[in-house]
């Protein structure tokens, strides 16, 4: 054993005083010590005159000799393989990286992204849920029941595997999970990507996106609804644009608007992107539905609640003239990189 041990020493101090740095000197390292006929082998041959008291301890020893020695021949060849490689194709590992481009934030984004800011500084919190739906939360829950004609509003696709699943074709149905969690006052903007089956053109798409609100608390008012969504058309559009409210229906809220700015590209006088009206629709909203606080649990003599829903494109479009919808999705990097850099 002593000898053993004196002799692995010997080695090891041999070894670590190697540096070989070219083919052959590694090449003639690895013959020298790991070859058949190298030391390592002869070293391990010493094991048959080991005491059988001892062979435990004597394995141990030469084993990591061994890890040692392949460890240290590994390390050689992969610092000489990557100086070699990039000598051979004429690398100056020393020079500076090519720095990579940034790129740019896509404009639905940035819009989606200072809706969300807007609204963060009114205390509405960001709820998400998922894109493949179930009918009761996409229509039933919100009081659209099987067969109302309502539910013709949205052309919605149907997943074939199951007739109750859907492509959600708003986010009123994350509206719907927050408050089945029955957490109140409830306060939340939901934005995502929504599904209707439309045919594309310049003007509609069979996605987009949308942000919806939602807040619930005891005595909510439509008053409260318009100074809210005043404060979001001022910080969005600035003091000058002009709201106003029209009627609406929406089965999940009563009473219901739409709500109009005044055109941002003609500024009232008339064009084409308001079709010479001077106003632009922007949104709907109303007061939660009674029967829509009930299916999820929420006690309407107590809490009322307001609602709005808009579409992230419509206002894209808007703040920065852009007059085909399909551009969002081609992904044409000439279009895209006219935005604002992430
Ligand atoms: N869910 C409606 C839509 O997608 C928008 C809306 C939301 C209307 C909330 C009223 C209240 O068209």
């Amino acid at each position: 054993m002593e000898n053993l041990r004196a002799l692995v020493a010997k080695y090891k101090a041999d070894i670590a005083a190697e540096q070989p740095t070219t083919p052959d000197a590694i090449e003639a390292f690895r013959i020298k010590y790991l070859g058949t006929k190298g030391l390592l082998k002869t070293i391990m041959g010493e094991m048959k005159n080991v005491a059988p008291e001892n062979k435990k301890e004597a394995g141990q020893l030469l084993n990591d000799f061994k890890v040692f020695t392949e460890n240290t021949f590994a390390s050689f060849t992969e610092a000489a393989g990557t100086q070699t490689n990039a000598t051979a194709v004429g690398i100056d590992l020393t020079l500076p990286g090519t720095p990579a481009p940034l790129g740019t934030r896509h404009p639905i984004s940035i819009v989606r992204n200072k809706i969300i800011s807007i609204f963060n500084k009114l205390g509405f919190a960001v709820a998400e849920g998922p894109e493949i739906e179930d009918d009761f939360h996409n229509f039933s829950a919100l009081n659209l029941p099987e067969n109302h004609p309502a539910r013709d509003m949205q052309d919605t696709f149907y997943i074939s595997q199951n007739p109750d699943w859907l492509l959600r074709t708003h986010t009123s149905s994350v509206q719907i999970r927050e408050m089945q969690k029955g957490t109140l006052p409830l306060r939340i903007i939901c934005p995502g990507r929504v599904f209707r089956n439309e045919t594309i053109s310049a003007r509609a798409h069979c996605f987009f996106n949308q942000v919806e609100g939602l807040y619930i608390a005891e005595n909510v008012s439509f008053a409260d609804l318009k100074q809210t969504l005043y404060f979001f058309v001022t910080e969005m559009f600035g003091a000058d644009v002009k709201v106003r409210f029209r009627p609406s229906y929406f089965p999940f809220t009563e009473p219901s608007a739409e709500m109009d700015i005044s055109c941002l590209i003609c500024h009232g006088k008339g064009c084409n992107v308001c079709k010479k009206t001077g106003w632009v629709e922007i949104l709907g909203c109303g007061m939660v539905h009674p029967k829509v606080l009930e299916n999820c649990g929420i006690d309407s003599n107590k809490y009322t609640g307001f609602a709005f829903g808009m579409g992230i494109e419509r206002i894209t479009m808007l703040n920065y003239q852009i007059k085909d919808l399909r551009l969002f999705s081609e992904n044409d990097v000439r279009f895209l990189k006219q935005f604002e850099s992430a």
